[in-house]
């Protein structure tokens, strides 16, 4: 099947699917984006997307590039021209081309670039994944200081990922000076105590505010679960009785081994598969 993307207006194939080679976002990383779970030809979570997608936009004074609705139609389309029923669509904006400047040209005179994908990614795959759970490494945290922004500014998690990959594991977790783990490359990290709390960092400025992380934290409360939203060091996620990740193309992915050390007794843990279950019942699942 021929797949189709959406640039600026235009659906195109992908070999006609171009920007400009003075984009802003090639050049300065001047650009944010979205990926968004699309789970049996439905978006999950859709509302909570576009919403830290505008907080993102605003956190760099870039304008929107479309109202919300019309932003979902193109996300929409974009899904129904690939017949994608299980995976992603990603949406990337750009501040827009211009003439290589450091400084932001002013607002009115470059128009943004949009590009929207999407790709169909294997349930059953990731399902299989989750039965035995991924292993993670640990790196120092190298990334700017504004982690919270989801900007494409995205090197320091591509060589983190890499160095894990090499290492056969799946994810990295950053950990910062003092040793706490902030999150992983691209998800957020999550432990369950000894005392079965579970524990994820709070949110400031050094980690992103994860869709999947939000929607667990409300599927967990209203089980009854507590939430302990703090920082946790490298040495007590080694000694907790479950870990996992959030992010939108796993939903809850188990860990079972950090920095080659096991956790817990090496299997996906209770509490984890039972939330990881109970996701989708939480998120706010919408037709195209
Ligand atoms: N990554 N932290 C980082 C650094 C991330 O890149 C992501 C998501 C998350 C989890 O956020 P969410 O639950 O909203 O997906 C946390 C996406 C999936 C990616 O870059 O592919």
């Amino acid at each position: 099947m021929n797949r189709i993307v959406y640039v600026n207006g235009s659906y195109k194939p992908y070999a006609d699917a171009t920007v400009h080679a003075e984009d802003r976002g090639f050049q300065f990383a001047d650009s944010v984006y979205e990926v968004i779970e699309v789970l049996g030809g439905k978006l999950v979570d859709a509302t909570r997307h576009l919403v830290r997608l505008e907080r993102s936009l605003n956190e760099l004074s870039m304008p929107p590039p479309m109202s919300n609705g019309a932003l979902l139609h193109v996300i929409s389309r974009t899904i129904k021209l690939n017949r994608v029923r299980d995976g992603l669509a990603y949406l990337q904006v750009t501040r827009g081309e211009g003439p290589r400047d450091f400084a932001f040209p002013s607002i009115g005179k470059v128009a943004p670039t949009l590009v929207v994908i999407a790709r169909s990614q294997s349930q059953a795959k990731i399902a299989a994944l989750a039965e035995t759970g991924i292993a993670v490494k640990t790196m120092p945290d190298i990334r700017w200081g504004r982690s919270d922004i989801k900007t494409v500014m995205l090197l320091p998690a591509c060589l983190a990922k890499d160095a894990a990959k090499r290492d056969g594991a799946k994810e990295a977790w950053f950990t910062d000076a003092a040793g706490n783990i902030t999150e992983g490359a691209s998800s957020n990290a999550w432990i369950v105590t000894q005392a079965g709390v579970l524990v994820t960092r709070q949110l400031d400025n050094r980690i992103l505010g994860g869709v999947t992380r939000a929607t667990l934290a409300d599927c967990a409360r209203a089980e009854g679960v507590a939430v302990e939203e703090r920082s946790f060091t490298r040495a007590e996620a080694l000694f907790a009785r479950e870990a996992f990740i959030t992010s939108a193309s796993n939903t809850v992915m188990p860990v079972t081994s950090i920095d080659g050390q096991t956790i817990g007794n090496g299997a996906p843990g209770l509490l984890t598969q039972r939330l990881r279950s109970l996701f989708h019942h939480s998120a706010e699942i919408s037709d195209l």
